[in-house]
């Protein structure tokens, strides 16, 4: 069975996505939006975090309240999914942060692995993978795959933008991981890049 997909039609989170598909958004813009899209995406991502009841005082009163008990970790993948982290750390100030080396080879648009560094309670940290763009979906699978093979048991994939064939190969290969977007392309171009997408993240992030 085909992995959840779940397309955000939020209007906020709507409207900054266009501004990052925006060619005239600067990279000052472009890095705002990227964080500010990543905290209303990634609240919805952290549905699934272990709860638990308890009960708080408030001034008049005792008041049945939950609160969240599982550490949650945000991994991102470099370097685009640098530019989600500062609006999930305001979201959890206190999460604990992985990063995952890729690049494409330009060539084959295989993902070539170049740095790993994983929070050491992976395994008891509700995961949030963040990568921006889901093109092939080469370097989702290739991070999912790592994370596994750290012991992450419970993992969600939070992208801003896909191409519907990314979408489908992370699903068919990772079957177990709900994949949150904000929007969903229908192809790819012939150098990989999502169309129409939004260009390069990296580049419009980091103005490079
Ligand atoms: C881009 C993007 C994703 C990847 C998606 O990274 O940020 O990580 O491509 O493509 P895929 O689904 O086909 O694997 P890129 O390799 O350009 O590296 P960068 O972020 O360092 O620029």
């Amino acid at each position: 069975m085909a992995g959840k997909l779940f397309v955000c039609d939020h209007p906020l989170i709507q409207e900054k996505l266009a501004t990052l598909r925006d060619r005239s958004t600067g990279h000052e813009e472009f890095r705002r939006t990227m964080s500010q899209v990543s905290t209303l995406l990634g609240a919805e991502a952290l549905r699934g975090v272990r709860t638990r009841k308890t009960v708080v005082r408030t001034p008049l009163g005792k008041s049945p309240a939950t609160v969240t008990t599982q550490p949650v970790a945000f991994v991102a993948v470099l370097r685009a999914g640098l530019g989600m982290l500062p609006g999930l750390q305001h979201l959890l100030p206190q999460a604990h942060i992985g990063h995952i080396g890729l690049y494409r080879n330009e060539e084959t648009l295989n993902p070539v692995r170049y740095y790993v560094r994983l929070p050491k309670n992976i395994k008891d940290c509700f995961v949030v993978l963040c990568d921006p763009m889901l093109a092939t979906g080469g370097s989702a699978v290739e991070s999912l795959h790592i994370l596994k093979t750290d012991k992450a048991r419970q993992i969600v994939l939070l992208s801003l933008i896909a191409a519907k064939a990314g979408v489908a190969r992370v699903q068919r290969e990772h079957p177990d991981v709900p994949i949150y977007l904000a929007g969903v392309d229908a192809s790819l171009n012939r150098s990989g890049f999502i169309m129409p997408g939004l260009g390069d993240a990296g580049d419009r992030l980091f103005a490079t």
